[in-house]
């Protein structure tokens, strides 16, 4: 990212702009995008400080920010993305504050965020411990992604889920069961 890159500032940290904007919404929906992202975590998926978190397609750190106020040096979280200067922006500056908030790039093809990316997504196996995460969090990627990427991705989240643990994608929201069923659910829907 270039020096003279204009730059947002969030809850202390100073974003670039384009990477903003790659990451969607804007600087005035920035903050509220990110509150509704927490209140659904809260309502479908309760996080405890202690949890570990993976989020694919982190983008530039929205939630990851928010999470760092919720999740205890006990707890962990991992994120990913195939933009690299956003992995790279996370490191150098929610690493460096909460070493339990740690990143990763992968080179995968995207027509929209990664053009000369060598991967493509059914090709990888994340680099994450069988069930080893409590939760998996993620929101407008798979609005982004064909039907067998999803369903590769769907396939790796049950091998490195804890059982019963859960897994929340948003829009549309789909929770995962242990079958690799995957339920649609509304905005409006009240929690079982
Ligand atoms: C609309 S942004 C949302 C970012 C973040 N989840 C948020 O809500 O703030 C979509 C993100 O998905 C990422 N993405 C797209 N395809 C992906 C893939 N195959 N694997 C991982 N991330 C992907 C993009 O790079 C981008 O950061």
């Amino acid at each position: 990212m270039g020096a003279n890159s204009k730059l947002f500032s969030y809850k202390g940290y100073d974003i670039p702009l384009p990477l903003v904007n790659l990451t969607g919404g804007g600087t005035n929906t920035w903050d509220m995008i990110s509150e509704v992202h927490m209140q659904e975590y809260a309502a479908y998926c309760p996080i405890e400080p202690d949890h570990v978190v993976l989020e694919p397609g982190c983008g530039v750190g929205r939630d990851a920010i928010s999470l760092t106020k919720v999740l205890s040096n006990k707890g962990q979280y991992i994120g990913f993305d195939i933009i690299k200067p956003s992995i790279e922006w996370c490191e150098a500056n929610i690493t460096s504050r909460y070493a339990n908030f740690t990143f990763f790039y992968l080179d995968i093809q995207s027509q929209i965020h990664n053009p000369a990316g060598k991967r493509k997504t059914t090709q990888l196996q994340l680099p994450i411990k069988n069930r080893s995460v409590d939760r998996i969090v993620l929101h407008s990627v798979f609005t982004h992604m064909f039907e067998d990427d999803i369903t590769h991705y769907l396939r790796e989240f049950r091998r490195i889920e804890e059982h019963n643990h859960r897994v929340v994608a948003h829009p549309a929201l789909l929770l995962l069961n242990r079958n690799l069923s995957v339920r649609r659910i509304s905005r409006h829907t009240k929690r079982a």
